[in-house]
């Protein structure tokens, strides 16, 4: 291969006294006193709309990080030509250039921008500082060095030749412009969306979401100091809708790139279903939903139940539960439920919740009010005596940030709406099983739910393992033996599920960046 073989960025521990530790806090105490002012960025222009919302810290939600300009119907068309015209040279520009553009981007990031990228990432979006450098700066980084070698793979990629003829795949960009919509939770999965598709040499249109409208601002800000052409990547903040409806009527819609809830990605193919006839092409729809990620513990899991303990509470409440793949249903045996729940009440009542600038805080606030009120009407059902008991947490207080505490609900009925629903926020569901009924519990896992995403087993016994891969083969795009179902290292675990949770288009490998391809055959004779 031409390009440096990748390796996964190295994870900084922030711990006292380390360089890193003080270069974030400076960067922390300089954003959390300034108020952005974020525009709408269409060919490196910024417009200042006036159509404005505001970003807030959601652990202190009086404080207004920054200001940003929302887009309307006039500057998704502006968006969009300004995207076709730049497209031909961009994607005629030779690949190693365009490589180096993202791998520039990659040194940067893991350099200068790592600080302002994790620091924008823990006030916008409420991670804390260890949250903040494995999503911000290591998964981004990581997305940008392995899309590189990934693409250069599909590109060496080349069919069979034959006597007196030369075959060859050409692998250009899709003839029109990928959409790409991100979610709030990941910096580095906002990243992914928007710079995939422009690395295989496609111009994009990036809706951000407003709640994490800080960190875009820094990544348009990254991309553009690494080198990248203005009108490759144009950021359209604003409501999904008005953004995204006059996108996908364009006969040019070339591709959808989405990360979000499945409500919205269900909305975005029924829109493009109406607007079939009037494409130039079918568009590429690449979606990462929603997921309802289980933990099964089999009964020999006794050998090392702190594990399991440690992975319930990790994988349901680090990030608050707002990652797609946070556990959030628990299916325990009844002779292991005796130990494991004091352990877990022990383990949750140490966790300590708050302002995510005080580096001793474990979990930070949810997203934002709508994200708040939700889960309190999950809290209310976990109150229902006769179905539900509360193991630990149950209450949320709203006075300075949007906290909830971790919460874990046991319930009788394997089908409760606690144990069906995304709640996406630290309600994790338990429901204890007899031993003797392991087999049908995994079949009731791999029922009650409409979502794949992840899920992972805890046993010791082989026999467990293999039946948990057999009747769950289809319950989980990431699949975890003895592990939280949470943290793909992008390069190690491809990420993605299947049924309700997305199109399984694996984020992080070469089967992703395929998607962002229109291959022509060529055959010459001679
Ligand atoms: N990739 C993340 C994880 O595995 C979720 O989006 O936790």
């Amino acid at each position: 291969t031409r390009v440096p073989p990748p390796k996964n960025e190295p994870v900084l521990s922030h711990a006292p006294g380390t360089p890193e530790r003080r270069e974030l806090q400076a960067v922390l105490k300089r954003m959390s006193g300034e108020q952005i002012d974020i525009p709408v960025i269409i060919g490196g222009k910024h417009i200042r709309t006036g159509k404005t919302d505001t970003v807030r810290m959601p652990h202190k939600h009086s404080h207004v990080l920054a200001t940003l300009h929302e887009a309307d119907a006039s500057h998704v068309e502006q968006a969009i030509q300004t995207a076709m015209s730049v497209k031909d040279e961009w994607a005629r520009m030779p690949f190693q250039s365009r490589a180096a553009i993202f791998l520039r981007a990659a040194e940067l990031l893991a350099t200068r921008y790592r600080p302002i990228m994790n620091a924008a990432t823990m006030l916008g979006q409420s991670k804390t500082a260890h949250q903040a450098e494995i999503d911000a700066t290591c998964e981004a980084v990581d997305f940008l060095r392995y899309n590189v070698h990934f693409a250069e793979q599909i590109l060496s990629m080349q069919p069979e030749n034959a006597p007196q003829t030369w075959n060859m795949s050409d692998y250009r960009p899709l003839d029109g412009f990928v959409l790409a919509v991100a979610p709030f939770n990941f910096t580095s999965i906002a990243l992914n969306l928007a710079t995939a598709p422009a690395l295989m040499g496609n111009v994009v249109l990036f809706k951000p979401s407003s709640t994490s409208a800080l960190s875009a601002w820094y990544i348009m800000e990254l991309m553009r100091e690494a080198g990248l052409p203005d009108g490759v990547i144009n950021m359209l903040p604003g409501d999904g809708p008005t953004v995204g409806n006059p996108a996908m009527a364009s006969p040019l819609l070339g591709g959808i790139h989405f990360t979000g809830s499945t409500p919205t990605f269900n909305a975005m193919w029924r829109t493009v279903g109406e607007n079939i006839s009037r494409y130039k092409q079918y568009p590429r729809l690449v979606g990462e939903t929603g997921g309802k990620d289980f933990i099964v513990a089999h009964a020999s899991a006794a050998d090392d139940l702190e594990a399991l303990a440690v992975a319930i509470v990790r994988g349901g409440f680090e990030y608050q539960g707002q990652k797609c793949s946070a556990a959030s249903r628990v299916f325990v045996p009844e002779s292991l439920w005796p130990k494991l729940k004091p352990r877990l009440q022990a383990l949750v009542s140490e966790i300590r919740m708050g302002d995510v600038t005080d580096f001793r805080n474990f979990m930070g606030a949810v997203i934002d009010e709508k994200s708040f009120k939700r889960t309190s009407s999950y809290l209310e059902l976990a109150k229902d005596a006769g179905q539900a008991s509360i193991v630990a947490g149950g209450t949320a207080d709203s006075k300075e940030g949007w906290f909830v505490k971790p919460t874990l609900v046991q319930l009788n009925d394997p089908r409760h709406r606690i144990l069906r629903e995304e709640i996406f926020a630290p309600v994790v569901g338990i429901h204890v099983y007899p031993d003797a009924r392991y087999e049908e519990t995994l079949r009731e896992v791999d029922q009650a739910a409409s979502y794949a995403l992840t899920g992972a087993v805890f046993a010791r016994d082989r026999k467990a393992i293999d039946t948990a891969l057999r009747e769950l083969r289809h319950a989980a795009g990431n699949f975890y033996i003895n592990d939280k179902p949470t943290g793909a290292v992008v390069g190690q675990q491809p990420f993605g599920g299947g049924r309700a949770s997305g199109t399984n288009d694996k984020a992080g490998s070469a089967l992703n960046l395929i998607r962002w391809t229109s291959p022509r055959t060529i055959k010459e004779t001679f």
